[in-house]
């Protein structure tokens, strides 16, 4: 297996964000948070409990997407534990893979896991972005798929010790890239009311923005994530937490979505993924809620040749479009999928395939 090094930190030295400045003493579910993986002044550990497990969504819908793309390369942009990475090498043994992701857990945990399949595939810790520099950094010129599975995993939801999760105590993080960036602790301590407020409400579309924001700034400072979800709480009419899942939900998305820059990544990760296909070669784009959709949306829309929609002043596009949307709108998880996976519920799967060269070639 090769494993490369992509533009992102790798080492401690780079790592000046790796440090916290208060020890954590709370508890997970009861349980205390192992000592040997307390955080104060130290490397992120994985957290003892919680392997690298992530049930990968539409599983089947994605298999099926590649069965007949060209052989040659697929690039899975979001590895995380590889779970899908795993079902398309299977499905295709004339396939081989680049795996990237952001986060250096992703990349050990996807090494670990795809131990069987050494002499196919290569891993890059970068950030999708870079997909072209990736791929042609391994010494390919055009590959047959690309999957993006949007967001975070579950493994980095559960453990505490990432500081995503409203549920488990941890410090204040949220990076997927825990080697650097603005984390949330900067986000929630330093940025202004009215900064925070519209995070808030462009990344969580959360009614009561400018009250949660007022309540940060004056709870603050605030470094672990059971007192940022305590102030959220606290200003949430009562009436509104009763059906709408934890009183957290949305402002914890929206600070994640922030802290990692999730949705200004899109568009030009599927612009240049584009021009990197095969024609014949296939797309698959899961996302998981409506802020990624849309961005997803309007970029293949556009490189399908297809006008947006309720817009009169729009240039026209090019009659020579360079992909075929797969499907009009999308496809869902299945019932039993849902059932089973609570995080596949909000999942809708775009598809598209390259039909033509275009101008970039
Ligand atoms: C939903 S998980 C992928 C799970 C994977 N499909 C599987 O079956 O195990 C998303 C992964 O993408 C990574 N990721 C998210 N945004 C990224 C970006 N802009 N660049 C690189 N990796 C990213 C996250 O760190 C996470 O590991």
């Amino acid at each position: 297996m090769r494993l490369l090094s992509g533009g992102l930190p790798e080492s401690e030295r780079e790592a000046k964000a790796m440090t916290f400045s208060k020890e954590i003493e709370s508890t997970t579910n009861g349980s205390p948070l192992d000592p040997a993986a307390s955080i104060s002044g130290r490397r992120i550990t994985r957290f003892p409990d919680i392997s690298y497990v992530h049930n990968p969504v539409m599983e089947k819908e994605v298999t099926n997407l590649f069965s007949h793309v060209p052989s040659g390369v697929i690039v899975d942009a979001t590895i995380g534990g590889a779970g899908h990475a795993i079902a398309l090498l299977r499905s295709r043994p004339d396939i081989d893979l680049i795996g990237i992701d952001q986060d250096k857990e992703a990349i050990e945990a996807a090494k670990e896991n795809l131990s069987d399949f050494e002499q196919r595939v290569t891993l890059v810790h970068e950030r999708f972005d870079n997909i072209k520099k990736v791929v042609e950094g391994s010494g390919v010129a055009k590959i047959s798929g690309a999957l993006f599975d949007l967001g975070v995993s579950s493994y980095q939801l559960d453990n505490p010790l990432r500081g995503f999760s409203f549920r488990k105590n941890g410090p204040l993080d949220m990076r997927m890239n825990a080697l650097s960036g603005e984390n949330a602790l900067d986000l929630v301590n330093e940025r202004s009311e009215d900064e925070i407020g519209k995070i808030l409400k462009d990344f969580g579309d959360e009614r009561f923005h400018q009250k949660i924001a007022r309540a940060i700034i004056a709870a603050r400072p605030i470094s672990e994530t059971n007192e940022l979800a305590e102030v959220i709480s606290s200003v949430i009419p009562a009436h509104s937490k009763r059906f709408k899942g934890h009183p957290a939900r949305r402002s914890f998305q929206a600070i994640r979505i922030a802290v990692n820059q999730e949705l200004s990544v899109i568009e030009p990760a599927l612009t240049q993924t584009i021009q990197l296909l095969k024609v014949g070669g296939r797309c698959g784009i899961l996302s998981y809620h409506s802020g990624e959709d849309r961005i997803v949306k309007q970029t293949i829309r556009e490189h399908a040749g297809l006008k947006r929609q309720n817009s009169r002043y729009l240039p026209e596009i090019d009659d020579e479009a360079e992909i075929q949307l797969l499907s009009r709108k999308g496809q869902q998880p299945n019932e039993e999928e849902v059932r089973s996976n609570s995080r596949a519920s909000s999942a809708r799967l775009r598809t598209f395939e390259k039909i033509n060269e275009g101008k970039h070639g």
